[in-house]
């Protein structure tokens, strides 16, 4: 016969959205912990269209901790799950839920277990930031059922050692990842610089150029550069430190010419030291180097820059447009210069502002 106290569940969801480093994170001084080597900004984008919707839920009936990615199961054995589950359930305290009759000590949460369901609302293979948003949503969702009682900062903590750049998606607007100092890795933790109402007349649009898997994963990339390039050093301690001071600066006073020459000279240095590897890493392809030099031209002939451009560990192009103007001018230029169904075609295009597309037609 069923045990009646073993049937109850609770439940939580909670939706993260994905960011877009506009001063790169890349390179751990920390492995484990996952402690950068630079502190790096970014992005949040609008949860509506690149974001991870995670369910966590805790029964006595569960044997074991589970989670699916898109439906399909995923093993949690690895270090970086393990991390961030075993750093929640040491904050975890009493819970209560007097509808269902169910009361949790907080000494129980040792012996329960969760099972998790994660979705994305983007193509994962696409390579667009997934495990920020994924890492940020599944520590979020669960310390809020395990009633955590951490703020955002400690959380963000908790989240970078799932995933480095996961920690910024704690928090909407500008965010900015302090590397810290301490061996602990307590002071490495996600501060947030603006909110989104800040600069909200910018407008995100990912041109997706290939949608296939990297085959250099952002890990095992940024390891082999510090193990081999000569120029992260210098950029680490030499010229990120001065950026992220200017970087600051241009999105407070939303001085969007400082902010688009930081934003792609600092892409096109993080690809630079990808190209000073041993073996060298290429992420970007000829369709990605076009995109920039149609960016670049059309800013040079406009005396002022209108669009910035980033890429992150893949070939597909971020691009932050002045304003929903520029946002327009610029998609009718991409479908002029890689025309559907042409051999350079973009598969798609992510926009962070939906009705943009009706004023385009
Ligand atoms: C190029 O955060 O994916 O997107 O910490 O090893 O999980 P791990 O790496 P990850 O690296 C992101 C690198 C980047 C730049 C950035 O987001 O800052």
């Amino acid at each position: 016969m069923a045990d009646e106290s073993q049937k109850w569940v609770l439940m939580v969801t909670a939706q993260t959205p994905t960011n877009i480093a506009v001063i790169k994170y890349w390179g751990k001084r920390d492995e484990n912990l996952i402690l950068a080597i630079n502190d790096s900004i970014s992005v949040t984008l609008d949860p509506a269209h690149l974001c991870t919707t995670t369910t966590v839920a805790v029964s006595p009936a569960f044997n074991q901790d589970r989670m699916w990615l898109n439906g399909k199961e995923i093993s949690l054995s690895g270090g970086r799950y393990q991390n961030c589950l075993r750093e929640i359930r040491a904050r975890a305290n009493d819970v209560e839920d007097k509808k269902k009759g169910v009361k949790i000590a907080k000494k129980d949460w040792e012996n329960l277990h969760v099972h998790v369901a994660s979705y994305n609302n983007f193509p994962t293979a696409a390579g667009l930031a997934s495990s920020a948003a994924g890492f940020a949503c599944l520590v979020y969702s669960l310390a809020k059922l395990m009633n955590v009682q951490e703020d955002n900062g400690r959380l963000s903590a908790i989240a970078r050692q799932g995933s480095g750049s996961a920690c910024r998606s704690l928090y909407g607007g500008f965010v900015k990842w302090v590397m810290g100092k301490e061996e602990n890795g307590s002071d490495s933790i996600a501060v947030p610089l603006v909110d989104e109402k800040h600069w909200d007349e910018l407008v995100i649009i990912i041109a997706v150029v290939c949608s296939r898997q990297k085959e250099t994963s952002s890990t095992s990339g940024m390891r082999e550069t510090v193990e081999t390039s000569a120029l992260i050093e210098h950029r680490a301690k030499e010229v990120v430190p001065k950026r992220i001071i200017q970087m600051e600066e241009a999105i407070q006073k939303r001085d969007f010419a400082t902010f688009t020459h930081l934003t792609c000279a600092d892409s096109n240095q993080f690809h630079a030291v990808c190209l000073d590897t041993s073996p060298p890493i290429f992420y970007m392809n000829d369709t990605s180097h076009r995109i920039i030099s149609c960016v670049e031209k059309w800013n040079r002939s406009e005396g002022t820059p209108q669009v910035a451009y980033t890429f992150d560990a893949g070939p597909n192009a971020v691009l932050i447009a002045r304003n929903r103007t520029y946002a327009a001018l610029l998609l009718q230029r991409l479908l002029f210069h890689f025309p559907p169904n042409s051999e350079t075609d973009l598969n798609s295009y992510v926009i962070g502002d939906k009705s943009l597309m009706e004023d385009i037609g």
